[in-house]
């Protein structure tokens, strides 16, 4: 008999943007911007908001209670020494939240003991129980945070979290706050922890950049037996940053089958949200940031975009779209040919074979050159393309009967020729359709207009038509000796970007609808 699936675990997701990410060197958030990101990361579904830190000013401590009454899902958490002002600030200005969590924490590392708070062990261990002692009186909710965790005796540090449950903290939360461990090394304190605490408290990571092993650290601290992971949005934070919240969201989601875990996170907000962050704390997202960066999904050499088109799980591990980004085939001096015909058709750009061919090596020198290649720079030479071998108009036949008008034309590109012929209410429609079907292409007349013009003795027809394609419209103005001549140059040109090229013997399958 087969076993059943073992359920997920289920992975809190702290998000501390709004404080350690706050104390990024250049970060200086409004209260405004940060309410916003708040509501952000609650639509995220983060699990809990680490507001600000309480004590640290009167606008911090104002942004937190404004989060606190704003927020519906998260539980609003401040910081707090383990100090009494700090503590009651925290628990104040957390007061509003449906669920609210007070987050004290003291330094535990000999380094920081000796040189940062001047303090023996025991003395540590006794601001520590008063601490959460008071924070539990005040708040429903403890979380306890050894600072330095990773760089402190672990004998002290199981001592330490011991006392802080037995103080009254549910969560107990291990900081690489220097960014020093290494994944092995930090699985192995993280499980060496939970045998010893009891299995209702919750252990937390919270790592930091220092050496580029903040995400890979979080995920062996869950896979260590860690239920929470401390994270921020696009990896802000002191100095290098924190574990960034979407690279361990997808982690956990992609690699299932490693960590058996999974969150609550909406991931298809993820990119609004790290946009979001980037605008206002003023720190772009590199173009190469794994999950949220502009080339996350993007792909420019011509191996990998056959790849692609072939099958997007040849070079993409996750959807584009269950981040909220799109997979893009961007053309540049590697690209190939398939993919810059892959683009000519998403902007409706049907081109023969030798045509394409010519735009492809207009491509080549451009980017070589260093121009980027985006949507208008391929269209500018496509239309370019077409122009050098505008389509001509032959043999063009225009017959009324019945209020409907029937048009029968050729149309000459190059060395090829097609046929159309298109019926309707009006000449200028029918002449469209019959230019569409010559050339192969989609597209419907939008508007036309005419004039007669002096020219030398004589005078001459002046057309401007502007036809729509699912791309857009296109614009196209001519001249000619007579009315529906002048039109179907004038729709000829317009529809020169569209490239198309001459079909034989199309007449017979001509649309007829009005
Ligand atoms: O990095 C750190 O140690 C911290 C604690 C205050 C949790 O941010
Ligand atoms: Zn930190």
């Amino acid at each position: 008999m087969s076993q059943p699936e073992p359920e997920p675990r289920r992975i809190a997701i702290f998000d501390t943007t709004l404080r350690d990410g706050e104390q990024s060197p250049g970060v200086a958030l409004t209260a405004a911007g940060k309410l916003q990101i708040a509501r952000t990361l609650d639509a995220l579904r983060v699990d809990v908001i680490e507001a600000g830190f309480a004590a640290a000013s009167s606008g911090d401590f104002a942004a937190i209670r404004a989060i606190a009454g704003a927020v519906e899902h998260a539980t609003v958490c401040s910081l707090a020494r383990c100090k009494e002002s700090d503590i009651r600030a925290a628990a104040e200005a957390v007061a509003p939240a449906r669920r609210r969590r007070v987050h004290t924490f003291i330094a535990a590392s000999p380094i920081h003991r000796r040189h940062k708070l001047n303090m023996t062990p025991a003395q540590v261990l006794k601001a520590l129980r008063q601490g959460v002692a008071l924070a539990a009186e005040l708040c429903p909710e403890v979380e306890f945070s050894a600072e330095d965790a990773t760089r402190t005796e672990p004998e002290f540090l199981a001592e330490a979290a011991l006392a802080a449950v037995e103080a009254g903290a549910r969560i107990v939360n291990i900081p690489d706050t220097v960014g020093y461990t290494t994944p092995a090394e930090y699985r192995e304190l993280l499980a060496g922890l939970r045998r010893v605490l009891p299995s209702h408290v919750v252990l937390s990571v919270h790592c930091h950049d220092d050496l580029g092993m903040a995400v890979a650290n979080s995920l062996a601290g869950v896979l260590g037996g860690a239920g929470q992971v401390e994270c921020t949005l696009n990896g802000l934070g002191e100095r290098a940053g924190n574990a960034a919240l979407e690279e361990v969201v997808m982690a956990l989601r992609t690699r299932h089958d490693v960590f058996g875990a999974d969150t609550a996170i909406r991931a298809a907000g993820l990119c609004e949200a790290s946009a979001l962050a980037s605008r206002l704390s003023g720190f772009a997202v590199p173009p190469n940031k794994a999950v949220v960066g502009a080339n996350a999904f993007a792909h420019e050499s011509g191996i990998h975009q056959h790849g692609m088109i072939g099958h997007r799980s040849t070079y993409e591990i996750m959807r584009a779209g269950d981040v909220g980004a799109d997979s893009r085939l961007t053309l540049g001096k590697l690209s190939g040919r398939h993919a810059m015909q892959h683009r000519l058709r998403a902007l409706g750009i049907v081109m023969a074979d030798a045509q394409a061919e010519r735009v492809f090596a207009r491509m080549k020198a451009a980017a070589d050159a260093g121009t980027p290649i985006d949507d208008d720079a391929l269209r500018a030479m496509a239309r370019a393309e077409a122009q050098a071998q505008p389509a001509e108009i032959a043999d063009l036949q225009v017959t009324a009967a019945d209020s409907r008008h029937t048009v029968r034309l050729k149309v000459r590109r190059g060395s090829g020729q097609g046929q159309g012929k298109g019926t309707a209410r009006t000449a200028a429609k029918a002449i469209a359709r019959a230019v569409a079907r010559a050339l192969g292409l989609e597209f419907r007349l939008e508007s036309c207009r005419t004039g007669e013009q002096a020219l030398g003795d004589g005078t001459a027809w002046v057309a401007e038509a502007a036809i729509k394609t699912a791309q857009g419209r296109f614009h196209g103005q001519a001249q000619g000796a007579a009315e529906h001549e002048a039109i179907a140059h004038a729709i000829a040109h317009a529809a020169a970007v569209l490239g198309g090229s001459p079909r034989r013997g199309s007449v017979e399958r001509t649309a007829r609808h009005a």
